[in-house]
């Protein structure tokens, strides 16, 4: 092989080992980041399952880890809605369990509304001159969506409940608090 050869290929192959090293360390720091983040929140390993999808949009903003968990938080709930929901039209449900799976399913939109403000609060940080209102109206909407996703799973524990309903919806609900437990943590601890 020519001298002038091998040094023009070897000097092509530094540089792409270089640039991927370079990615695969960006990403390092975009995944520790969010784990970093997720650290002290009350369930660190659902706020990492849920959020490490995301690292490479997030990159190291915590304005924009917030906005995605608010998403996702969004996401969740509209699920668990629509479980919920499935589950109130089947016939083999008393009409008690109805009643509790069509308060719960208001609790539940009630909660989605709720976190949607939050989303729209946090959206006019960037452009506000007012931020730390606009943080505290995103805590007292992400709280009031708890609030609502907990009066629902109060309902499950209703003795009148079949454990299969409970068995089957529970776990859902649960997961959507803790998910929208972690969104708060992280819009509480958010500067910008
Ligand atoms: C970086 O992360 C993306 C997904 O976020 C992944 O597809 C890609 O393989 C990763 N690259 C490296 C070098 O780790
Ligand atoms: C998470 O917190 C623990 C202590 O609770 C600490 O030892 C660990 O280094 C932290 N990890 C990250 C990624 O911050
Ligand atoms: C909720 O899910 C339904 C489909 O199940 C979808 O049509 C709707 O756009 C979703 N809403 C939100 C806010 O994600």
């Amino acid at each position: 092989m020519e001298p002038k050869f091998l040094i023009i290929s070897s000097l092509f192959l530094s540089t792409l080992v270089f640039s991927s090293s370079t990615f695969s360390q960006q990403n390092t720091t975009y995944s520790t980041f969010i784990k970093t983040s997720c650290n002290a929140t009350t369930y660190p390993s659902v706020c990492r399952k849920t959020l490490l999808p995301y690292a490479a949009a997030v990159k190291t903003s915590p304005l924009r880890l917030v906005n995605v968990a608010l998403s996702t938080t969004l996401t969740s709930a509209n699920a668990t809605l629509s479980t919920v929901s499935q589950f109130a039209k089947t016939k083999r449900i008393t009409k008690w369990e109805s009643a509790v799976l069509k308060d719960c399913i208001e609790n539940l939109k009630d909660s989605m509304a709720e976190i949607k403000s939050s989303l729209k609060a946090i959206a006019g940080l960037s452009t506000s001159t007012d931020k730390s209102f606009l943080i505290s109206n995103a805590q007292t909407w992400t709280s009031a969506a708890i609030t609502d996703e907990n009066t629902c799973l109060d309902g499950f524990s209703d003795r009148k409940v079949s454990p299969a309903i409970k068995k089957k919806l529970r776990n859902s609900i649960v997961s959507l608090a803790r998910v929208s437990s972690n969104t708060l943590y992280l819009i509480n601890h958010l500067t910008v």
